[in-house]
């Protein structure tokens, strides 16, 4: 189940969230944008710092008795002309070249790049909750998948040189609440998740590894804690794990895990979770069918460990690893918070 994250690890730093070091062609392309904008701001302030020194020198007082002002020059058109000329370039290029990376970022690349035909896309409808991320797997190619999870995006890797190996990611952005933003760096720009609206972007990568990112839209105290974890899978591993996630929970034949489904399925729980294949079908809070297949608790904050013991803390009071979020503590008895985690423990 570590193993990804593990990949990521050897593999270099999975918290590296640079935007100068893009996996993703949207990524790139913004990159690119970056340094363009920064050399031609950057050559213009060499320039008029340049000008500045030198006039400061040149032309400083060295008569300290000469109080008489110095020659004065009015209206010159060539300077004229070529200092409106100069700064209306800058702008339009500047204007072109973002107005191409927006449409490199934003668009449906199926639209203008016939190759993907023959590309296996993903597609997932990311919805921004206060303060957690529901993932509703929609397509894998032709295949209809239509699960849901939370904060933890898998997707395949790409080949980008063999049209048929081919794997975008497309995602359609919606909120349930407040406005959000998605933004994992390395793998594309930031987009916003909006009330009643919805957005769109896309990313592909040949690289597997974790790739963090987080809410990048103030959105509440919780904000900074809505963290964000894509696993780009091998293909094969990919396939697996869809495998998995489209089953309904599992069912455990431990007595003891069962009686704690019972306590589960008798609180309120279940008004806000969904555990499918049982009478948990709330949509307020993310889906814990395969909860046991995420790495991290809480919107990311906190490992999920093998153990439960960090499930059972956060059951217990989630208020205090997660002070404002919409989970409340129910005051559970020990016995029955151990009945409950040992059930959600068996959610592989
Ligand atoms: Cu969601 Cu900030």
């Amino acid at each position: 189940m570590n193993g990804p994250l593990l990949l990521a690890l050897a593999d270099g730093s999975p918290q590296n969230l640079s935007i100068f070091d893009p996996v993703s062609p949207p990524a790139e392309a913004i990159r690119y944008l970056s340094i363009l904008v920064l050399a031609i701001t950057g050559a213009i302030f060499l320039v008029v710092e340049s000008v500045l020194i030198y006039s400061l020198l040149r032309f400083r007082r060295r008569d300290a008795a000469n109080t008489s002002e110095p020659p004065q020059v009015y209206g010159s058109k060539p300077i004229e002309i070529a200092w409106t000329a100069a700064p209306a370039l800058i702008v339009f290029v500047l204007t072109l070249v973002i107005a191409r990376t927006e449409w490199e970022v934003r668009v449906d690349p199926e639209r203008f790049q016939p190759d993907l035909k023959e590309s296996k896309p993903l597609r997932v409808t990311v919805v921004g909750h206060q303060w957690w991320w529901e993932f509703n797997y929609e397509k894998y190619g032709d295949e209809k998948l239509g699960f849901i999870t939370a904060n933890e995006l898998h997707m395949p890797a790409s080949n980008r040189q063999v049209p048929s190996e081919r794997r975008p990611v497309f995602l359609t952005l919606q909120s349930f609440d407040v406005s959000h933003s998605f933004w994992v760096p390395r793998l594309a720009g930031k987009t916003d998740l909006v009330p009643g609206k919805t957005n769109s972007m896309w990313f592909e990568t040949e690289r597997t590894g974790l790739f963090v990112g987080q809410c990048a839209e103030y959105c509440g105290t919780q904000h900074a804690n809505m963290l964000l974890r894509v696993y780009v899978d091998t293909p094969k591993e990919f396939e697996n794990w869809l495998a998995n996630q489209k089953k309904n929970a599992h069912k455990s034949d431990d007595a003891d895990v069962r009686k704690g489904k019972d306590v589960f399925l008798s609180q309120s729980c279940i008004n806000c979770h969904r555990v499918r294949g049982t009478p948990a079908n709330g949509v307020f809070g993310p889906d814990l069918t395969h909860l046991m297949s995420r790495d991290m608790l809480a919107g990311g904050m906190i490992p999920n460990d093998r153990t439960g013991e960090n499930l059972r803390k956060w059951i217990a009071d989630p208020q205090k690893i997660k002070p404002g979020c919409l989970m409340p503590a129910f005051g559970l008895s020990e016995n029955d918070l151990d009945g409950v985690v040992r059930y959600l423990a068996s959610l592989e």
